[in-house]
């Protein structure tokens, strides 16, 4: 493409923010089902969480930080488990995982999904029973299969025909090492052939993805019967994750009668029951007001339906569910807070304008924007204001244009460099996605509860930066 003068706007770029969003009536009330459930602005018209007001949080720890409201994600790791009651919860710890989150889902009773070496390392760390731990992966290597399998995780989920290989190798090896026969569960992860209604990047069901074993082109049976086959491999059953962000229940509903399908072939063509059914996460949750995530009751009643439906008209029994929300409990859960250190009026076209607020993190502590084009909101977390409102993209203090935190939202007219504000919703793959973009320092998770703030993850230091750079210690 050939370069162009510029005109005051991209061409693509929405400048007066989305339709839906208008002016607040009140820009310092806060949008409540966006926000964990201790927030609340007070007198001052502060943010608080847990009852730590956020200046005082700052003051102590410094921002950028993520806030853990632990009343709120324990609250939320509950609901699962109490609505999905029967069902094998795993909290997906890809959304966001340290060793105290991992404590604190064991408390409330979940199990737990790794994806990788390092996850299940903090996993084991924190004392998680291994037997309650499915540990997920596309290419799982057979050193950490190898260490998976001697930790005695409860399931691996393979995803591909070398896994398979690579798995029976090491369960063959353990075995002979220890002269009696080791026993993995297996499930085996299968594509639903779904176009789940969400991005692109994070919907996994289709088939032109890396993910699983294509049902409709006959590799998923033929996995079953390869495991089945396989010494020390126990066939516990079918996996499907559809994606993630999704609200509506009809993709849930495809996936499972497509799945439920090959679970009766199997059950015909090969004689084997399985006792399970893994129907994955991706349950949605509100980044802005424009989405209504169901609750977990509406959500287990309506899936537990469509299962028991399907296998009703299939005549098979209903196999032992389970599901792996990540986003919908810890994501709610954390909000991000931000210094301001620039505000830079931008004119666009006729009469727009726009207000470009820069904060103290950005891409590197929350790449969803960039990445996914995700939505996010904001709020005035320092002080109260009187001013009207203006149009604002709050965007970070890294070397890319695309390094946007939120892209259109109201804010006060006066902010200014040193006010606080705070992201809610960042809970859910910000800090477990974030990077040393710019050799940025990565921001503390700091849990908050009964008025008082500890810190779960400090926050990095030049130290850890320099700590891998072989270079550094020469002068
Ligand atoms: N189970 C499996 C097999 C998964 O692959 C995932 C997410 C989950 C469960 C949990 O999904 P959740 O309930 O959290 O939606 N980085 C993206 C999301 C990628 C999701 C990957 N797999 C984002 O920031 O939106």
């Amino acid at each position: 493409m050939r370069a162009h003068e510029a005109g005051a706007l991209h061409a693509d770029i929405n400048t007066r923010g989305p339709w839906w969003l208008q002016p607040p009536r009140d820009v310092n009330v806060l949008e409540t089902p966006l926000w964990s459930s201790t927030a609340r602005k007070n007198e001052h018209g502060a943010l608080e969480v847990g009852g730590v007001d956020l200046r005082d949080l700052v003051a102590e720890h410094g921002s950028p930080a993520y806030v853990l409201d632990e009343a709120d994600l324990r609250a939320r790791a509950r609901a699962f488990g109490n609505a999905f009651s029967g069902y094998g919860v795993y909290y997906a710890g890809k959304a966001f995982l340290c060793t105290t989150v991992a404590r604190w889902i064991a408390e409330e009773g979940l199990n737990l999904d790794v994806c990788s070496a390092g996850e299940l390392t903090v996993a084991l760390r924190a004392g998680f029973d291994p037997e309650r731990i499915g540990y997920h992966g596309n290419n799982k290597t057979t050193d950490e299969l190898r260490r998976a399998v001697d930790a005695g995780v409860g399931r691996i989920i393979v995803d591909s025909f070398d896994e398979i290989d690579r798995l029976m190798a090491v369960v063959s090896r353990r075995s002979q090492a220890r002269s009696s026969t080791t026993e993995v569960g297996v499930m085996l992860r299968v594509t639903a052939g779904v176009e789940a209604h969400t991005h692109e990047y994070i919907a996994t069901a289709h088939e032109d993805q890396k993910f699983g074993f294509s049902i409709t082109s006959g590799d998923a049976i033929a996995a079953v019967r390869r495991i089945q086959d396989a010494p020390g491999l126990r066939p516990l059953g079918l996996h499907s994750h559809i994606g993630s962000q999704i609200f509506d229940t009809s993709g849930f509903e495809v996936a499972a009668r497509r799945v439920l399908a090959l679970h009766a072939a199997v059950r015909q063509d090969l004689g084997v029951e399985l006792p399970e059914l893994g129907l994955g996460g991706g349950f949605g949750i509100a980044y802005t007001t424009q989405d209504d995530p169901a609750d977990p009751k509406r959500l287990a009643a309506e899936i537990t339906e469509i299962v028991e439906h399907e296998c009703r008209g299939r005549g098979i029994a209903v196999p032992a569910l389970s599901i792996e929300p990540g986003r919908a409990i810890v994501g709610p859960s954390m909000c991000t807070v931000y210094e301001v250190g620039t505000v830079k009026p931008v004119a666009l076209d006729a009469d727009a304008a726009r207000t470009y607020v820069s904060v103290d993190g950005g891409m590197s502590d929350n790449i969803r924007t960039a990445l996914y084009d995700a939505d996010y909101s904001c709020t005035l977390a320092s002080r109260h204001s009187d001013v009207p409102p203006v149009l604002a993209r709050i965007v970070g203090k890294h070397c890319e244009a695309g390094d946007i935190v939120v892209k259109d939202e109201f804010v006060p007219g006066d902010i200014e460099p040193g006010d606080l504000l705070a992201v809610p919703g960042t809970g859910a793959y910000c800090r477990s996605m974030s990077s040393n973009y710019n050799h940025a320092l990565r921001p503390p998770v700091i849990a908050v509860a009964h008025g008082s703030a500890h810190v779960v993850v400090r926050r990095e230091t030049e130290d850890d930066l320099l700590r891998t750079d072989v270079g550094a210690g020469r002068s």
